[in-house]
């Protein structure tokens, strides 16, 4: 496992939306090591989520600290949203030293492939929630910075994701 350089805003790799990824791609070995040079990254850097766009692979893949420890989830898809929002302060390891209030669906599901091609189902609030909502809006180019108010260079209440 390799950890890799993570790009920092502003920069236009950030920006770009990615691609999504067939089941044959995803049982490659090629991306078997995507994924765990993905998780070494985000573990290196101490990130409860990372997105491949991060490291400047346009695929759409994000890794997601889960309470059993780190999944990845590729071509991930948001079906449901619960109507109430929730804010959160957030923080990105793309824009370093930046933290700001977001507003998120308190509750999402997501329906997306594992690591061995299989389609899951997941519903997630509270910070996984959190996580999938800003990790999906990478996949499109979307940084919390876009959305977020109150920008602070201290606060700190969870890490970077
Ligand atoms: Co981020």
């Amino acid at each position: 496992m390799t950890r890799k350089p993570v790009l920092h805003n502003p920069n236009k790799e950030l920006r770009e939306k990615s691609r999504e990824v067939e089941v044959e791609e995803i049982l490659h070995s090629d991306f078997q090591l995507l994924i765990d040079d993905m998780m070494e990254t985000m573990k290196a850097e101490n990130g409860i989520g990372l997105a491949a766009p991060q490291i400047g692979i346009h695929k759409r893949l994000i890794i997601v600290e889960m309470p059993t420890g780190p999944k990845a989830y590729i071509n991930p898809r948001i079906v449901k949203t619960s109507a109430r929002l929730v804010e959160s302060e957030e923080g990105c390891l793309s824009v370093p030293n930046v933290w700001g209030l977001v507003k998120r669906h308190k509750r999402v599901t997501v329906i997306a492939n594992t690591r061995d091609g299989a389609e899951v189902k997941i519903t997630a609030s509270g910070l996984i929630s959190v996580i999938f909502q800003h990790e999906i809006d990478h996949l499109d180019g979307i940084l919390f910075i876009d959305k977020a108010y109150k920008l602070s260079k201290t606060a700190q209440t969870n890490n970077p994701i």
